[in-house]
């Protein structure tokens, strides 16, 4: 299997590397993730110019639109129309199309109107046989929608190329993960095939790689000998809004963990590539998969689900209480986990991952956290008082790099304080903040480069750490819910796991 994706993965390409002109076939197309993300991705595309010409859109839903009234809808939800330009986003809009259909109809219906339509765009500007298609609908229309393409001539091409971008969940275990990738390589090969976690299309997440291989100072002190503990919290103030239905059926752990959390990982932990390239990174983050130790579900997961309480001076409801969820709901919205890696690495060192809605703030830190100094020579300092060394990785809000250290306050007596280097886009790169993830997820499948891509064989092994938690968890549920205030940092427990260790979680 691995040789498999050694063979069809295509190397990472340079950003300026021009692309063939296409189609983006958007299913789903009224929902959420194209108006919140989509759309506006491929149109920061088109004023960075990164874009290919000539270029086009046709978005796939049931709402009952034409062209223009699709494109009057996306505009009244885009935030940034005049991001370059009132004319150009009316340029940009009139390459975008719609047609109306249901995921499950007959291939000889919209599917075939679909086709139609790709033809006419595709004579009307000129645009060669490529098509890019993007499933943002539900998981469970994924495996429909790919047979009915096929069915209706839609999948191939004699002169082009076809790709199809899945977005996360991908399955619910790792039993339908294999069941949904047989499906999909019935019809697509794994070349055309761009699994979404959109966590490593994010610009920082793209540089904690940068920063440990492209500078001489960290590399060498990445390991067991140096670094006492890592920490990943990606913790959000919003609870589930209007995504019940969904989020009754998946829960923290399939929504976060399996996918943002353990990529977040095996980004941290990956032993050095040779070359930066699709087939290198997967190699490695699988590797770091494979060396995670069984997980103690007494002693290394607590779970959480929110109850009500006060976020920024505002009064939140509980879970249970949100609209179209069950009131007895058993759904985690809170999980922390403790994660061993049993290579030489990082023999005893531990990964603490935590997630969670409702959480006391929007913040996505990736923390390292160096051991102290071994000797202290400074008179009159105690040990205990000294701080130890800290480098974040900020995701979310304020995007960055920052390094704690220690340092000499000034004045006649020696004392220290802790004191940062920081770097943030807007001092470094005059951009208040910097391209979303979504943006270079979308140019690298239309270049065909599947670096930023998981690899099914990661999702499978994701999922077989995870499948443990969940399947115990649903068939005998062990704690009482809810157990958090929205609010908080979470259940006492998860605060308890790092007190027992001699730590705390450090944000
Ligand atoms: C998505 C989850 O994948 O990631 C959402 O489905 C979550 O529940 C979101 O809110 C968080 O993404 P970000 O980029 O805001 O951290």
């Amino acid at each position: 299997m691995e040789e498999e994706y050694v063979e069809t993965a295509k190397t990472g390409m340079s950003k300026s590397q021009l692309h063939e002109p296409c189609i983006v076939v958007i299913f789903g197309v009224s929902g959420d993730l194209t108006h919140r993300e989509l759309i506006p991705a491929l149109y920061a595309l088109n004023c960075k110019n990164l874009l290919p010409k000539p270029f086009a859109i046709i978005g796939f839903a049931r709402r009952d639109w034409n062209d223009d009234s699709f494109r009057q809808e996306i505009k009244s939800t885009m935030k940034k129309v005049d991001e370059c330009g009132e004319e150009e986003w009316e340029r940009f809009a009139n390459n975008i199309f719609y047609v109306k259909g249901n995921f499950n109809d007959d291939y000889s219906t919209s599917y075939k109107i679909l086709l139609e339509k790709i033809k006419t765009v595709q004579n009307e500007f000129n645009i060669p046989d490529n098509i890019l298609f993007h499933l943002a609908t539900p998981p469970s229309d994924y495996g429909t929608i790919i047979q009915t393409l096929d069915a209706a001539s839609l999948s191939k091409s004699g002169t082009g190329w076809r790709r199809v971008i899945i977005e996360k969940p991908f399955g619910r275990d790792e039993q339908s993960a294999r069941e949904l990738d047989n499906a999909i390589h019935k019809v697509f090969t794994e070349d055309q095939i761009f699994r979404v976690d959109h966590y490593l299309g994010k610009e920082t997440v793209q540089n904690m790689l940068v920063f440990r291989f492209a500078n001489p100072g960290f590399e060498p002190i990445w390991n067991r000998n140096y670094i006492d503990n890592v920490q990943i919290t990606v913790a959000e103030e919003l609870g589930i809004g209007t995504r019940a239905n969904f989020y009754e059926k998946t829960g923290i752990l399939r929504d976060m963990v399996q996918n943002h959390l353990l990529q977040l990982l095996c980004i941290t932990a990956l032993e050095p590539l040779v070359h930066y390239d699709a087939s290198a990174l997967r190699n490695e983050t699988v590797k770091v998969l494979n060396s995670i130790c069984k997980v103690d579900l007494v002693k290394d997961v607590f779970l959480g689900q929110y109850d009500d309480g006060v976020i920024n001076d505002q009064k939140a409801i509980s879970y249970r209480e949100e609209q179209n969820v069950n009131t007895n709901s058993f759904t985690p919205t809170f999980a922390a986990i403790r994660i061993k890696l049993d290579n030489w690495r990082w023999a005893d060192v531990p990964f603490y991952i935590r997630t969670g809605k409702r959480l006391k703030k929007k913040q996505t830190e990736v923390t390292i956290q160096f051991k102290a100094t071994p000797h202290l020579m400074f008179p009159n300092i105690k040990k205990k008082n000294l701080g130890t060394n800290f480098l974040r990785f900020q995701l979310q809000p304020n995007e960055g790099i920052v390094y704690t250290f220690m340092a000499k306050q000034p004045g006649a007596e020696l004392q220290l304080q802790p004191v940062n280097l920081n770097f943030q886009y807007d001092t470094a790169f005059g951009i208040s903040e910097p391209p979303s993830a979504y943006q270079w997820l979308l140019f690298d499948a239309m270049k065909g480069d599947q670096t930023l891509f998981p690899h099914a064989e990661w999702i499978y092994k994701a999922w077989s750490i995870i499948d443990p938690i969940i399947k115990k968890w649903e068939s005998e549920p062990w704690i009482n819910f809810p157990n958090y205030a929205s609010g908080s940092w979470g259940p006492d427990d998860s605060i308890s796991m790092l007190l027992n260790d001699g730590r705390h979680w450090n944000i």
